[in-house]
């Protein structure tokens, strides 16, 4: 199984990447998630985003490209893969098809920019595994720390409410033609990603996945 999840900033994507991960055995590739690795590591390609991320703007496209082929290439995707916010232009989505990576199923979470706004001051993420949660929607067990691998949880910089304005619309003016470009492929399945909890979400995208 080969899926994307596309959707705005903080539509839920890493949420359902995680549990749809667990569930069908592939792994998740987060270019988001790989960048701010990158930036902690301090590595060139972590200099070179730092700055872009807290702007909330993208990352140029050969950056991403790189990154993808290189990730997808391991073992581990053999069986299948979720990719996590890319691609997120049209550009890479179609490098990506001239690549010859072929996708099952592009899960398209809708959710409107003023619940966005709401859940982004609210989301806490790991700073060692990049999963995501939310102080009343989603909260961990232990106050603060991640479930998984018991990592602190943190507020992302990008997450400031002006950030996330910015990310709002350089998501509606380069990512959401996504939409069209996978619709026309036949891939596009659009799932509510505000009607209901994490668990009500999940039920929706199995339901399009058919599992
Ligand atoms: P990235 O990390 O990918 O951020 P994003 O796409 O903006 O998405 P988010 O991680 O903010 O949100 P999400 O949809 O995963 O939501 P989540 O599940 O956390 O990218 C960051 C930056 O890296 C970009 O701005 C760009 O600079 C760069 N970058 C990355 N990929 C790139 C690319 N391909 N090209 C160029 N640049 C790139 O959920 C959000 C919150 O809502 C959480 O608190 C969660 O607990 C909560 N929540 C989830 N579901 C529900 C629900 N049903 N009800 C209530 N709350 C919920």
């Amino acid at each position: 199984m080969k899926i994307i999840f596309l959707g705005a900033p903080g539509a839920g994507k890493g949420t359902q990447a995680e549990i749809f991960s667990e569930k069908l055995g592939i792994p998740t590739i987060s270019t988001g998630n790989i960048l701010r690795a990158a930036i902690q590591a301090g590595t060139t390609v972590g200099l070179q985003a730092k700055a872009l991320i807290d702007a909330g703007k993208l990352v140029p496209d050969e950056v991403i490209l790189a990154i993808v082929q290189e990730r997808l290439s391991r073992d581990d995707c053999a069986k299948g893969f979720i990719l996590d916010g890319v691609p997120r232009t049209l550009a890479q989505a179609q490098a990506m098809e001239d690549m010859g990576i072929s996708i099952d199923h592009v899960v398209d979470l809708e959710v409107p920019d003023a619940v966005i706004i709401t859940r982004m001051s609210g989301r806490r993420v790991c700073e060692s595994c990049g999963a995501p949660y939310h102080v009343e929607a989603n909260p961990p067990k232990a106050e603060g720390v991640c479930d998984h691998c018991g990592g602190k949880l943190v507020t992302r910089k990008d997450d400031r409410a002006e950030t996330v304005k910015e990310r709002l619309e350089v998501y509606h003016s380069v990512t959401e033609p996504l939409r069209q470009f996978y619709g026309e492929r036949g891939l596009l399945r659009t799932v509510p990603g505000d009607k209901g909890s994490v668990e009500d979400i999940s039920a929706a995208v199995a339901r399009v996945l058919g599992v």
